[in-house]
């Protein structure tokens, strides 16, 4: 039975059949509308203290903690295998943390002295800087805490210093985690007074309160520090228009280029952004995501490498021009040509 075409650029069957184009692999590959390299992935790793030091992360199977000389080969691996961007995120000594996280604006502190090791080896790398607090608070909340409320302006103040110190140390490319309000235009304009007008800001624009954050927490160590949750500054999971005002609001105030976080619930959210404002945007594949994966994976429950690259490639679909993801060194070697 044949039924008339309802847009008459779909052809009727017989004459017309989808599988056609599905036939061989050259065919699958000659129609394909992405594609995933080496080039979609930002690398996010976890610095650790001292020298020659590597530690497993048991919620996040295949990932290390390393010392900042591991990471500099790591790094240089990473390169060689064509990922233009490592995430840097540091695993800060609990002695150091403090109320006003003073810790996180030391020039010397952990995470400046990997980005400058990293720079030093790796000139031309992206390296994307996490600016936020919860590393730095006795509390492990993303700012300040006053009277039981995390306080918006004072903590600007204080991830304006924490930005400037990245970007002196050599990094590139600032990303605040934070959800504070006005932090973009805020350190847009510390960056541009201290000489810093090429240092690009990759806003987290649309970070959700989420469960899924949970496996980050035991790898840098906030989780236990960590009083209450994050509901009065990140998003809503339940809401979508209020993403694309937080989007505009950091676009407007000066970000380059723009996150999604969580990745893979959250897809929805990628492709409206990048139908909206059509400006680099990159989602997140977080901890809990990566460790679904991996943890059914290792139970044999799922083919852990195809489901990745299918979840990767999904990501690519949905808009993103490249994706956060802790799979991105095992990938690139397996996507090589
Ligand atoms: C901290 C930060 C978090 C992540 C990146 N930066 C955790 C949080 O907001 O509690 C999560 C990353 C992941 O889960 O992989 N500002």
């Amino acid at each position: 039975m044949t039924t008339g075409p309802i847009d008459p650029t779909l052809g009727t069957y017989p004459a017309s059949r989808m599988r056609r184009n599905r036939s061989s692999d050259p065919v699958r590959r000659m129609v394909a509308e992405n594609r995933l390299s080496a080039d979609d992935f930002i690398w996010p790793v976890f610095a650790l203290d001292g020298q020659n030091r590597r530690q497993k992360v048991d919620s996040m199977p295949g990932v290390e903690r390393l010392s900042v000389d591991l990471l500099v080969e790591a790094a240089k691996e990473a390169a060689g295998l064509g990922i233009p961007a490592l995430a840097i995120f540091p695993v800060v000594d609990p002695a150091r943390k403090t109320d006003g996280a003073e810790e996180s604006w030391n020039p010397d502190n952990l995470m400046n002295r990997a980005i400058r090791a990293v720079r030093a080896a790796c000139p031309e790398m992206m390296l994307v800087c996490d600016v936020a607090l919860d590393p730095y608070t006795s509390h492990g909340h993303d700012g300040l805490l006053r009277d039981g409320e995390i306080v918006n302006d004072e903590t600007v103040a204080v991830l304006c210093r924490q930005a400037l110190a990245q970007a002196e140390a050599g990094c590139d490319t600032i990303a605040p985690s934070d959800m504070m309000d006005g932090r973009i235009a805020a350190i847009r304009g510390a960056l541009d007074g201290a000489g810093f007008q090429g240092v690009r800001i990759m806003a987290y624009a649309a970070k959700y309160a989420s469960a899924f954050y949970g496996p980050f927490r035991d790898a840098v160590g906030s989780k236990s520090a960590l009083k209450g949750d994050k509901r009065t500054y990140q998003m809503d999971p339940a809401n979508s228009d209020e993403a694309l005002r937080e989007v505009a609001k950091d676009i407007a105030e000066g970000a380059d280029m723009v996150m999604v976080k969580p990745g893979m619930p959250y897809l929805d959210i990628v492709r409206r952004v990048k139908d909206a404002f059509g400006v680099p945007t990159f989602a997140y594949q977080v901890s809990g995501e990566y460790a679904m994966l991996m943890g059914a994976a290792e139970r044999g429950w799922l083919d852990g490498d195809k489901a990745m690259a299918e979840a990767l490639m999904c990501f690519k679909r949905a808009g993103a021009n490249g994706i956060l993801t802790y799979a991105a060194v095992d990938m690139a070697r397996k996507l090589r040509p």
